[in-house]
């Protein structure tokens, strides 16, 4: 799991036990003072941190440093998970068809930042999250799930992000054990 040590990457781990046909092997983080990462560790699970502050302007650096011990975990799967930084193509294309990510909006709509203040200022009815296989497009790539959330009259980014990540934390484990069984069709919640 790729992750900035946050709460999605947390459920993941929980999740990950009994009849789940996967186990997490490793935890990395671009921020080694997340404090999901000492939950994680006492969670039984190996735990490595990478700080992209040590590499400016040096993507291709940053990536170098976490390959070593991602490619010694041996992972099928990698889960993007509350990572806030752009990954280049060379690195994704080389994880192709294992590598998901979970997005705080209904992709297509909204890539990127701010994706819950867009959504009100849009005057949408509904947001949501999507997971979905990573591309080197960002935020782009089939779509393995997706949880819809209605907009209430009074919501402000905050109290909508909010509702989204309760969502969030049900929609990636359960995209994650359907993928992890080889299954693909996407998994899909909401009003
Ligand atoms: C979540 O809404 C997640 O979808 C978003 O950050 C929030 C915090 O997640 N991630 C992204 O926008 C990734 N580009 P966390 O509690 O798992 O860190």
């Amino acid at each position: 799991m790729i992750s900035g040590g946050g709460s999605n990457m947390l459920r993941l781990i929980e999740d990950m036990k009994g009849a789940h046909p996967a186990r997490p092997v490793l935890v990395l983080s671009n921020d080694p003072q997340a404090g999901g990462l000492a939950r994680a560790r006492e969670l039984g699970v190996p735990v490595a941190a990478v700080d992209h502050r040590d590499f400016p302007r040096d993507r291709e650096g940053f990536e170098r440093a976490i390959l070593g011990p991602l490619l010694a975990a041996e992972p099928d799967i990698i889960c993007l998970a509350g990572f806030m930084r752009i990954l280049t193509s060379g690195f994704v294309q080389r994880f192709a068809g294992r590598m998901l990510n979970i997005h705080p909006s209904l992709l297509p709509k909204y890539p990127g930042l701010d994706t819950h203040a867009r959504a009100i200022a849009a005057g949408d009815a509904e947001a949501g999250c999507s997971v979905h296989e990573v591309i080197p497009e960002l935020d782009a790539g089939p779509i393995l799930g997706q949880a819809r959330v209605p907009i209430l009259p009074d919501d402000d980014a905050a109290k909508l992000a909010a509702r989204v990540l309760v969502e969030e934390h049900k929609l990636y484990p359960a995209v994650l054990r359907r993928f992890a069984a080889g299954d693909r069709s996407p998994v899909l919640t909401g009003p």
